[in-house]
């Protein structure tokens, strides 16, 4: 069988090194990909949001199943363009990927399914914005409706602040991604994020992870895209696991499929672990990365039956048999660790060389995962994004797994980079 990965984070080289390892996989292509898939197989220079040379690029390669990493992709509907051409796809539709690009429609269809989520109102007219802080408290929450790479979510303690930023996002801050905003009450607790394989009917639960979003020890500092992450993260106990399951994933897998929008691929659920029980945070229409490189590394079994079958439907019946095939109940406790570029989130240089990987990946159980990586005309890894590397590791219990992934980073020779020394440490705690 031939797979073919989108995308080009340490999120796609952790799905692509999982999925080459399958027995009824023989070949991984990438697209663009990144030096660490180039070792997992052929990767090819096409933008995935380009949706006409993506059908070019699915045709020749005749791939038996794409999974799509990233949601710029699924926002612009690659899903139903290589299904139209009569491919299985791993990812929403673009209706369904909405519940990750617009937060408007993801709170709309939460209120309409009863799914338990912080009290919320969208606005496009700036007046009334500012008219409806006055009657909050703080800590305000502020919310661009569209996508804006992670930083469209602002939490002002006062508000002036409050004020200053709704003024900015509706007069073009994130462009047309803020002409629209979502103005919410603000959730105490502590977060978790849930992902849920599903065909849009039956589901199957990995274990809860846990990211790390600021840049930080002591979640200090702006936010990132995560600067690591661990499974299986305790505060997510098995009772707390059904009531999102009952209060929150059914409920809108079964509203979509009725309101004829199934949802297929990975549903990553960023919950609030509230005194009053699990509250949303926010829908993604994809795996959280890195909370991926953990569930790749530590998952011991096959993962591509269960991904084929959320592409082509009858995961309600195969459902035992596919948990058992990707070894859920043998889950190893795992951490990343991100390697990040010195002055990310804010501005970074490109170009640094990068040494030290293949000492790293010597190390037990230790894999190196690529994200901002590119190769120089010497053929060796260089920097080119804020976020460099996730230096993943398993182990009998999560301290062994952090103790070796900090081992991984300690062998990177790589001066300009930094990581977060404290990756697990609510569960370590
Ligand atoms: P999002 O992009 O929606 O995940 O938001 C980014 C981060 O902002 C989340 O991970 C939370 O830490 C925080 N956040 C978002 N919405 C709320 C809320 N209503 N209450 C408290 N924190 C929130
Ligand atoms: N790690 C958070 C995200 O992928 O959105």
């Amino acid at each position: 069988m031939k797979i073919l990965i989108v995308g080009s984070g340490g999120r796609e080289h952790a799905l692509a090194w999982k999925i080459k390892q399958s027995e009824i996989v023989d070949e991984v292509f990438c697209v663009p990909g990144n030096p660490g898939m180039d070792a997992i197989g052929p990767c090819f220079d096409v933008d995935p949001c380009d949706l006409h040379k993506m059908q070019e690029l699915v045709l020749q390669v005749s791939p038996d199943l794409i999974v799509v990493g990233p949601e710029a992709p699924l926002a612009a509907g690659l899903s139903d363009a290589l299904r139209a051409r009569g491919f299985d796809v791993f990812g929403p539709s673009e209706k369904a990927a909405q519940l990750e690009s617009s937060k408007a429609f993801s709170k709309d269809l939460m209120a309409k399914y009863e799914v338990p989520t912080a009290a919320y109102g969208r606005f496009t007219d700036l007046t009334e914005a500012l008219n409806h802080l006055e009657t909050m408290e703080a800590p305000y929450v502020i919310k661009a409706d569209g996508l804006a790479a992670g930083k469209g979510v602002v939490i002002c303690q006062t508000l002036e602040e409050a004020e200053n930023e709704v003024e900015a996002m509706m007069t073009g801050k994130f462009g047309d991604a803020s002409a629209e905003i979502v103005i919410e009450e603000f959730m105490e607790g502590e977060e978790a994020s849930i992902f849920v394989l599903t065909d849009g009917e039956g589901a199957i639960y990995l274990p809860a992870a846990q990211d790390h979003k600021r840049v930080g020890d002591g979640d200090t500092g702006p936010n990132t895209g995560g600067m690591g992450a661990y499974a299986p993260a305790p505060v997510v106990t098995p009772r707390m696991m059904e009531l999102i399951q009952a209060l929150i994933v059914e409920p809108m897998l079964s509203g979509m499929a009725e309101d004829e929008m199934p949802y297929q691929g990975v549903l990553y659920v960023g919950v609030m672990i509230t005194a009053s029980g699990p509250k949303v945070v926010e829908f993604n229409a994809r795996f959280g990365d890195p909370e991926c490189q953990v569930l790749m590394a530590g998952l011991p079994g096959d993962i591509v039956p269960a991904l084929l079958v959320c592409a082509t439907g009858g995961l309600v019946h195969a459902h035992a048999e596919l948990s058992n095939m990707m070894g859920l109940r043998e889950f190893q406790p795992s951490a990343c660790v991100v390697v990040a570029n010195e002055g990310y989130p804010g501005d970074y240089a490109k170009g640094s060389i990068i040494g030290g990987i293949a000492d790293a990946n010597a190390l037990e159980d230790v894999t190196v995962f690529h994200a901002g990586t590119d190769k120089d005309s010497d053929g060796k890894i260089i920097a080119v994004g804020g976020r460099v590397l996730g230096v993943t590791a398993t182990g009998e219990n999560l301290r062994e797994a952090v103790d070796r992934a900090y081992a991984g980073v300690d062998a990177i020779d790589w001066p300009q980079g930094f990581s977060r020394r404290d990756i697990a440490w609510r569960a370590l705690k």
